[in-house]
Parts: C-alpha cells; structure tokens; sequence
C-alpha cells in the first residue's frame, strides 16, 4: 500500500475523533518516523510498516493517547519518551518551568518533586546547568526519566523516594513540583482518555486535589535554602488555597495565569527567621 492509503484509512477508522485529518497523518508519520507533511506522499511502504499503522489506529481508536502509541512528546523542544507509567508532559508544564527558568542560575541546587518523565529536570538542567535533584515513588516512572536524562545528556541526580523522604536532611535553593492535584469528584469527569491512560499516581490527590501541597509545604522551609523559591503548578480553582498555605512560611506569593487564563503556577520565596 501507498502511504497516502494508509492515511485515508486513517481518517476513516478515526472519523469519530475531534480532528481526524491530523490525527491520521501524525499517527501514520509518527508510526513510520517520518513528518507529518510525508503522509500524503505516494511512496510504498512494506507490508510490516502496514500492520504498525493498522495495529496504532486501533489502538487510537480505543481512545489511547498518541503520545504512548508512538513512544513519545515533545516537551519544551525536548524529545521525551513517555509510556504508561508517566504522566504525559502538558503545555501548561511548560509554562511553569519557563516561570522558574528566570530565577534559577547556574550553580544552583534544585529539587523537582514527582519528576515523572524527567521533564521539568531536564528542562531545567539543559537550559540553567542548575544541580538537579529529581524525585518520584514510581520506580518505573524513574526508570524511564533516566533514560531521558541520558538521551539529553543531562546529568540528574534521580532518587525514588515518598516527596522528601530520601532528602532528609538536604536543602536545595528551588523546589519545583506539578505534583498530583485532581480531586476525587474531578477525577471522575476526566476525558477518557486520560482517565483510563494515564498513571493514577501521577494525577490523583485527596483533600479536594490539595493533599501534595499541603504535605510539600508543610516540609518545604527544612528543605530550602536563605531565599529559597517555591514554583508549583496547580490544579484549576487550587491557586487562592495554595498560595494560603504558603502564607504561613513564605513571602512575595505570585499567581501566574496560563496561556488559556487560568491560574496556574503559584511560587513564592522564604521567609527569614523572626528573631523575638
Ligand atoms: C502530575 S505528575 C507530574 C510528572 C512530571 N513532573 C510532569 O510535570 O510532567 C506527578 C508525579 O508525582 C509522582 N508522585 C505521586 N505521589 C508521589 C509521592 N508521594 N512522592 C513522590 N512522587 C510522587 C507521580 O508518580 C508522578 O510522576
């Protein structure tokens, strides 16, 4: 078969979806590692290449993302390979970590809570040459922001770990997390796709989607530095009851909104002691 049948067959399977047309062509240039502009191209492809398109278009079909169907994302014009086990890295992360890029210098330590992929570590050592510390609970989450890491080249300390449990007793200039923050009730309207997809640990959180907050604030002042800086995303309506929470041990609390508008990275920067 041509590329260009493989691709009309893409559209139809797909039509159901909200954008077949670029559906179909990013999954069969994706498929067959090639640009999106090659999928209306003439060429014959084998019959091994034909059953990796049939067998990625069922499994779009069924609602799986792309980005685990082909292997991997784009996150900050970094390639990443993303499974089952990590949180797809989002836009809005992005933004976050573009946030934290204009505090963080050279030389500095930091510590990124729930690393996931490696994606906000990554972005942060290629483009500060920062000392990174990467955290997460899942193993297998760790295992494939290793494999990141060394694709970029990006010398990362990764440590598995319950947030600050294996950093006890270390203190780092930033912390950054997009930790887990869908609220039970929010988690049950989520797209399919994500909700049947994606890692449960990556998304979930108790007390209304606050529960890492509280628990990274409460341990937050131990672990930074004079001057320390905080950089959290948060989930939409959580940024008034974060930036509470870090009112307690933090000053100059910001709110930054995304690109769509909503709320969402909330940073600060630690008191000093108050002398009595
Ligand atoms: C929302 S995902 C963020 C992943 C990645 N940093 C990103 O922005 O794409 C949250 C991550 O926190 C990790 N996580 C969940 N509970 C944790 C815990 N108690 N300690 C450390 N990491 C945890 C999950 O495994 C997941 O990788």
């Amino acid at each position: 078969m041509r590329i260009c049948e493989m691709t009309n067959y893409a559209k139809r399977e797909l039509s159901t979806l909200e954008n077949p047309s670029a559906e179909a062509e990013w999954l069969v240039a994706l498929t067959l590692n090639k640009r999106r502009s090659d999928a209306m191209l003439s060429d014959e492809i084998s019959k091994r290449d034909e059953n990796k398109i049939i067998k990625n278009v069922a499994r779009r079909k069924r609602g799986e993302p792309l980005a685990y169907i082909v292997g991997d994302a784009e996150f900050f014009g970094l390639r990443l390979f993303v499974n089952r086990h990590v949180l797809i890295p989002r836009p809005e992360t992005e933004e976050l970590v573009e946030c934290a890029l204009s505090f963080i210098q050279k030389g500095q330590s930091v510590l990124d809570i729930g690393t996931g992929s490696g994606a906000i570590a990554i972005a942060i050592k290629k483009f500060t040459g920062a000392a990174v510390t990467a955290v997460d609970k899942s193993r297998s989450a760790l295992k494939l922001a290793k494999k990141n890491a060394d694709f970029h080249n990006a010398c990362i300390e990764f440590l598995e770990s319950d947030l600050f449990e294996a950093v006890k007793n270390r203190k780092f200039d930033i912390i950054i997390s997009n930790p887990p923050y869908i609220s039970p009730s929010d988690y049950e309207k989520l797209e399919k796709t994500v909700k049947d997809f994606e890692p449960k640990l990556a998304l979930f959180a108790k007390k209304n989607g606050l529960e890492f907050y509280e628990k990274i604030i409460m341990n937050a002042k131990e672990h930074l530095n004079e001057n320390g800086k905080i950089f959290f995303e948060v989930g939409q309506g959580e940024a008034s009851e974060v930036k509470k929470l870090l009112e307690k041990d933090f000053r100059d609390i910001k709110i930054k909104k995304d690109l769509e508008g909503i709320d969402r990275i909330v940073y600060a920067t630690k008191s000093g002691e108050k002398y009595v």
